[in-house]
């Protein structure tokens, strides 16, 4: 037996901050469908009140506020047979950006398809026009562009397929 992953009740705020960062959104079942399979990959960045809970004042149901998640699987039919995991979906929130949340969100999520899973390697798709993401992927966290995937987006955009070796951290 597993415990539910300990986030598990925050997921309607983790689709709220994806919607608020990104335009590709998704079922919450989808969000669900992600921690129950692979509870060990993605993780959530949250704020808690100042001063904790006990302020006197009652409980404050705003809190945990999330502001960054990594929505991370790992590829269920990979079509080179080796085992790896993909980052379905990355932001932090705009009050909460450049404070290294998403580097420790990408991080700790590798390390686990590593640790995990055995993932041979990580992918991910970016927009070609998403500077600030992909000075992360490639400049902060050392992924490769693979190919460029022609409108990959449902407004017609490309994207950089991009990938990471894993196998230095088994
Ligand atoms: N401009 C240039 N470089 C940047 C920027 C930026 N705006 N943001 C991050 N970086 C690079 C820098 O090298 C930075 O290191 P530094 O601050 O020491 O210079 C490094 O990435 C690490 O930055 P973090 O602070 O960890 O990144 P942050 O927590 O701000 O989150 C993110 C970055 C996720 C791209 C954020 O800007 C965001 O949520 N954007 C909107 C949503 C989005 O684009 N998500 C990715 C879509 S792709 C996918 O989901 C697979």
């Amino acid at each position: 037996l597993s415990s539910f992953p300990s986030y598990i009740n925050l997921l309607p705020s983790v689709q709220t901050c994806n919607i608020t960062n990104l335009p590709e959104n998704y079922f919450l079942k989808y969000y669900l469908y992600h921690a129950l399979t692979w509870p060990q990959l993605s993780f959530v960045a949250v704020v808690r009140p100042k001063g904790g809970y006990g302020n006197g004042r009652g409980y404050d149901h705003s809190y945990p506020k999330v502001v960054g998640y990594v929505l991370a699987k790992m590829e269920e039919e990979p079509s080179d047979g080796m085992a790896h995991g993909h980052i379905t979906s990355l932001s932090v929130m705009r009050t909460h950006r450049r404070l290294g949340i998403a580097e420790r969100l990408m991080r700790m999520s590798q390390r686990a398809m590593a640790e995990s899973h055995r993932a041979h390697y990580v992918s991910l798709h970016v927009r070609v026009s998403n500077n600030a993401a992909l000075r992360l992927y490639r400049d902060t966290l050392g992924f490769e562009v693979e190919k460029i995937e022609s409108k990959y987006y449902a407004d017609g955009e490309d994207a950089y397929a991009m990938h990471l070796d894993l196998k230095s951290m088994w």
